[in-house]
């Protein structure tokens, strides 16, 4: 089986290079890549027309323009690579017959309320990179393309830069350090992700080839920034990190403390009871993958 992995070199894309190999043949790809492996979401043709010349029977697209707020005065560039080129590559997957892997985001609701969302929800993004991630999915629906679309949200990895990364460099230079408290969600490991989307490839592809659509993919539990920072930044100090900022200089604030270009869901609480009913998977809690991550980070 041939498996084209766009945006290899991300988070997520990381991660799909180790999970898609007892899969199949992966040719990964991304913009940072040697000549012959280079895609470059701003030229959607040259993108569908890797896909032509590649023939997969799998795409996974984890390639996307996710500086959120940067997207708010590159409108342009954020829709032709988390839009336009994601509809290119899904009407090349309807003509070629392959299944395409997707991955989208939380930032397509308003975050109202304090419920979790269902993939049936309304959607209404805030922001830029909301709306064109929203216009990715709506494309890939009209392609009519064989797909699975992965909606997550706070993702984090070994590989690369996130929030934790972030808290464990403020933590060790500060004495004092405010987070928002008021926006909840879920943290959710790349590895996690990537691993959930090599488990339903194999069984699409061994039978269940009916099975698709769009589908909520967090780690269970919720939290808030705060807490989050405090759980990341408790677990540093209590394995021998420096952490200059002492317990109580972690302070609690909320959105309105921090304005920022893009505005942000304060609910960003995702029902995964259809991914895991679907794909009989457990989920384990947040709390799981952060620990690890945080081990493997510092060798503990
Ligand atoms: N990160 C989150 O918190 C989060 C939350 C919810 C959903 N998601 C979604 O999950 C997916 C994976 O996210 P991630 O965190 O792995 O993102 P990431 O680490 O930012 O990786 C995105 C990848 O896309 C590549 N890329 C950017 N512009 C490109 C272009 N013009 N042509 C080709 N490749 C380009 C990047 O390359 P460069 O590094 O060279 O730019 C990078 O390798 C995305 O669809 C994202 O929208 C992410």
């Amino acid at each position: 089986m041939k498996i084209l992995l766009l945006g290899c070199n991300g988070q997520v894309g990381w991660e799909l290079q180790r999970s898609l190999q007892p899969l199949g043949e992966v040719i990964a790809c991304d913009f940072d890549s040697s000549a012959d492996r280079r895609v470059d979401f701003t030229q959607p043709a040259s993108v569908a027309a890797l896909v032509d010349r590649v023939r997969p029977q799998i795409i996974v697209n984890s390639a996307a323009h996710t500086a959120v707020d940067k997207a708010e005065s590159e409108v342009e560039l954020a829709r032709a690579i988390n839009a336009t080129t994601v509809g290119a590559i899904a009407e090349r997957a309807a003509v070629i017959g392959s299944l395409l892997i997707h991955y989208s985001t939380d930032y397509v609701y308003d975050g109202s309320g304090s419920l979790p969302r269902e993939e049936s929800s309304p959607t209404a993004p805030l922001s830029v990179y909301g709306r064109t991630k929203l216009e990715g999915e709506e494309l890939i629906r009209a392609s009519g393309c064989r797909h699975v679309i992965l909606r997550t949200s706070w993702v984090y990895a070994a590989h690369g830069n996130n929030f934790i990364k972030t808290m464990l460099r403020l933590a060790a230079e500060r004495e004092t350090l405010s987070v928002i408290d008021d926006q909840i969600g879920a943290p959710t490991g790349a590895d996690l992700l990537a691993d959930v989307t090599a488990l339903m490839i194999a069984r699409i592809t061994a039978g269940d080839g009916h099975l698709g659509g769009t589908f909520h993919c967090v780690a269970a539990g919720e939290t808030s920034w705060f807490d989050y920072a405090r759980f990341v930044i408790d677990w540093a100090r209590a394995n021998g990190q420096v952490v200059k900022v002492a317990p109580e200089g972690l302070r609690a604030v909320p959105t309105s403390a921090y304005p920022t270009p893009a505005a942000r869901p304060l609910n960003s609480r995702l029902s995964t009871a259809k991914l895991r009913s679907t794909f009989s998977l457990h989920l384990p809690d947040w709390r799981v993958g952060v620990e690890r991550m945080l081990r493997e980070i510092s060798g503990k």
